[in-house]
């Protein structure tokens, strides 16, 4: 365009905006449409089951407290960060997340892979007094979260929540809930082995070392136990479409 033909737009605010609006749809269709034809962006991958209702406890206490502001849960796929936390993080790790708990900023470390990494005496230790076990830690303690006692009256509906937004949780497992959620602290043995057939690698123990109360840390700690372990690396290839 000429300069005395720009001189036009440049003039007229409103003219401007409508072709700044057509440049930004342009723009929109080029980066939007393609999605329309995939047939899934997000890759399959074994072992992505739904928390247990445990874990969605310990996640919804993770929210509570705010850990995100301070922890991301996304490994990028860049050599230092893959060295240091391990698999990259795939989507289909997070797709049961609502909402997703990626954060944008690491005062502390990511917690992607976390589960595994420490023993539950650990974790006890880290969320009453980080410094207890990291001197130089500048995380603040939790100790209250080892007192206080698991809030889950309404743990059917935080399931059926999840599953009206699109978490694969069926009716048994939304009826099953409580039993559920007190078999994996280790209250109780009957319907275990429903509850495991249902969520596979859930690990059952009382998670904050007293058998006798269902602590908020019980759930927090079983929650980070579980981070990362799902996937079967194993039979994930990044090359291909991973149906097998
Ligand atoms: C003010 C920032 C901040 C907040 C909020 C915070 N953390 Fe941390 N966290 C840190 C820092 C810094 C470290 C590294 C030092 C350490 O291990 O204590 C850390 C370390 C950790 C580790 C050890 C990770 C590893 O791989 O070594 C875990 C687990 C953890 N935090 C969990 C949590 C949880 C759960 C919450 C919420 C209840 C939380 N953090 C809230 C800053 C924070």
């Amino acid at each position: 365009m000429s300069w005395a033909k720009h001189q036009i737009l440049e003039k007229s605010s409103i003219l401007m905006l409508v072709m700044i609006l057509i440049v930004v749809a342009i723009g929109g269709l080029v980066e939007i449409a393609p999605l329309f034809w995939l047939s899934s962006t997000i890759e399959k991958v074994k072992g992505m089951r739904p928390y247990t209702p445990l874990e969605l406890a310990g996640r919804d206490i993770y929210v509570r407290e705010g850990c995100y502001v301070c922890h991301s849960q996304m490994i990028r796929s860049l050599k230092d960060e893959v060295e240091r936390y391990g698999h990259y993080s795939l989507a289909a790790e997070s797709m049961y997340d609502h909402p997703f708990q990626w954060g944008s900023k690491r005062t502390g470390p990511d917690l992607a892979r976390l589960g595994g990494k420490y023993s539950d005496e650990w974790h006890r230790a880290h969320m009453i007094d980080p410094r207890a076990v990291v001197p130089e830690s500048v995380m603040p303690g939790y100790p209250f979260l080892a007192e206080r006692e698991l809030g889950y009256d309404d743990i059917e509906d935080r399931l059926r929540v999840n599953a009206i937004v699109g978490v694969p949780y069926s009716e048994e497992m939304i009826a099953a809930a409580r039993t559920d959620l007190e078999l994996q602290a280790g209250v109780g043995t009957e319907g275990l082995e429903a509850f495991l057939a249902a969520y596979p690698k859930a690990q059952v123990r009382s998670f904050d070392g007293n058998p006798d109360r269902l602590s908020e840390l019980d759930a927090l700690i079983a929650y980070m136990q579980m981070l990362g372990t799902l996937v079967d690396f194993a039979s994930f290839d990044a090359a291909g479409p991973n149906l097998r």
